[in-house]
């Protein structure tokens, strides 16, 4: 069974970073009730879904895909371009041993945040942000080369993280908004999605994607291409920059 590690949202929650819109109040009782429900959704789908231990003092944690990153037996342990979620690797850290993992860090001075990490295939795109430093996406080809892993470095300039503009289709289809996207010919295939929500998928499996509800034309489309979708409300989540993507790690072996 897959596992997925989520991060249960702290009260600290409020005070997450807002960096590429207005800030809008969060409402914490609706954010845990919406992530219970992407739990929910997980576990419906047949993901293990386990709670990597909060780490309250950081209100960003939720997002605990920026924390670590899985590439098959291996975490890479992360290393948060943002001073107020430096402290979330370390929970982190624990739940990929409790794994069994093997761990290996990114080591200062570099800055990496999961969320820049899109894998397709054994190619592993790497956004060059605000967050992740070029020296972060050097640690991480020397981490990953030796292990038949491809880094590609992209340009992001609009978004957050790289997969705040892209993920990918079950057939390696990169998809994304052409407003959020700076290169789309870095993709060997790539497929314009009419909603920037819509940008941002889960692969609950082969046949079936988790998405936000804040692009219901992208999920038709997505239909029309023979996938079903699963869509949750993370309304309060997207206030934050966040996404679908960046709520749980997801572990497939
Ligand atoms: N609010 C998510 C982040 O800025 O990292």
């Amino acid at each position: 069974m897959p596992i997925a590690l989520v991060r249960r949202p702290g009260p600290s929650l409020v005070d997450g970073i807002v960096t590429h819109q207005e800030p809008q109040p969060i409402d914490l009782v609706l954010a845990l009730a919406q992530w219970e429900a992407y739990v929910g959704a997980l576990r419906s789908a047949g993901w293990d879904v386990t709670e990597v231990e909060p780490a309250d003092d950081c209100p960003d944690a939720v997002f605990v895909e920026d924390a670590l990153v899985v590439f098959d037996d291996l975490a890479v342990i992360t290393r948060p371009g943002a001073p107020s979620r430096a402290a979330e690797v370390e929970g982190a850290e624990r739940a990929a041993i409790t794994q069994g993992l093997e761990v290996v860090r990114i080591e200062p001075p570099a800055t990496f945040d999961g969320g820049d990490v899109l894998k397709v295939g054994r190619t592993v795109y790497v956004g060059r942000t605000a967050r992740t430093s070029d020296d972060g996406v050097e640690q991480l080809r020397a981490i990953l080369a030796p292990r038949g892993w491809e880094v590609v470095g992209v340009p992001v300039t609009s978004v957050l993280h790289l997969k705040s503009a892209v993920t990918a289709l079950p057939d390696g289809t990169v998809v994304g908004h052409l407003d959020h996207v700076d290169d789309a010919s870095a993709y060997p295939r790539f497929l314009a999605v009419p909603e920037p929500a819509g940008a941002h998928v889960v692969l609950l499996d082969d046949h079936r994607l988790l998405m936000s509800t804040g692009a219901p034309a992208t999920a038709e489309m997505y239909r029309s291409l023979g996938y079903r979708t699963v869509e949750v409300d993370i309304s309060e989540f997207e206030k934050l920059d966040g996404c679908v993507t960046c709520l749980s790690v997801r572990i497939r072996r």
